[in-house]
């Protein structure tokens, strides 16, 4: 699990990625989805400081948020005094009653590194939609991501937020483990003048995946796809899937 939505991490998250992601976008994005499937109920997973929160907020869905840091729900509990934030793991949770929708943003789904982890999200998911619910997230696309990487040894991405000025230098290291995972180590900055200072370091274990796969996670977990997005977000080719639950699951393997 990254240290990136921990502790005085969550605050820098929140700071940097009102410039990298266009929240109001974000929102349009995946409200248009979510009103083509009629949907009235909806769980975000990977919920974080609760900038979607906020905007479904202002919608008639009936909405909840999921995340595993609490830093992260602290902040999206702040933001959103009237909204439902639940502490959870994507993995395994249990919601009162099914939802209509559940969407994974912002590419949360590269922390489901192993395939037991995917395995056990989408089966959790597929036990917490309402007949014909639908499934919507993004993930990072492999076949462009890697090469990208190896390409470039640093990735730098700026922010400003608040009249600070934010520097992140990315470096992924491909593994040698199972499935495309790769350790991220990231040096988050603030500049003044030119001259920069460390704030955080972060390391985590992520994944991205080809379609191909996650086509068939989908199929092995009772889902049938209706609809694939090929989207550039800030600095990540992904796609993006609409998926129903089907009425029956396969057998499983
Ligand atoms: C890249 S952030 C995206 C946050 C938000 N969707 C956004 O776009 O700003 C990833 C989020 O996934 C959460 N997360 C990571 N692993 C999780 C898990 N197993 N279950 C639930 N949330 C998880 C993190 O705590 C973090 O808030």
């Amino acid at each position: 699990m990254a240290t990136l939505y921990d502790g005085k991490m969550a605050a820098i998250y929140d700071a940097m990625y009102q410039t990298f992601i266009d929240y109001d976008e974000e929102f349009e994005f995946y409200n248009g989805l979510i009103q083509e499937n009629n949907c009235k109920t909806l769980l975000e997973i990977g919920s974080g400081t609760g900038n979607l929160a906020k905007r479904f907020g202002k919608t008639n869905l009936e909405y909840t948020g999921l995340d595993y840091s609490l830093s992260m729900i602290n902040i999206a509990k702040k933001r959103n005094k009237t909204s439902n934030f639940i502490h959870g793991d994507m993995r395994e949770f249990q919601l009162k009653k099914p939802v209509d929708a559940i969407i994974i943003t912002g590419r949360s789904s590269s922390y489901l590194i192993s395939n037991e982890d995917v395995n056990e999200c989408f089966d959790t998911v597929y036990n917490n939609l309402s007949i014909d619910g639908v499934l919507i997230f993004d993930f990072i696309d492999a076949n462009r991501f890697i090469p990208f990487i190896i390409e470039n040894q640093v990735i730098t991405h700026q922010a400003q937020h608040e009249g600070i000025n934010y520097l992140r230098e990315s470096h992924w290291e491909t593994t040698t483990l199972d499935n495309f995972m790769l350790e991220w180590t990231a040096q988050y900055y603030t500049l003044k003048n030119g001259e920069k200072k460390i704030k955080a370091e972060d390391f985590s274990t992520v994944r991205v995946f080809t379609l191909n796969e996650m086509q068939l996670f989908l199929f092995l977990n009772g889902f049938e796809i209706i609809k694939t997005i090929d989207r550039k977000t800030y600095a990540f080719d992904t796609y993006v899937i609409v998926a129903k639950k089907k009425p029956q699951k396969q057998k499983t393997l």
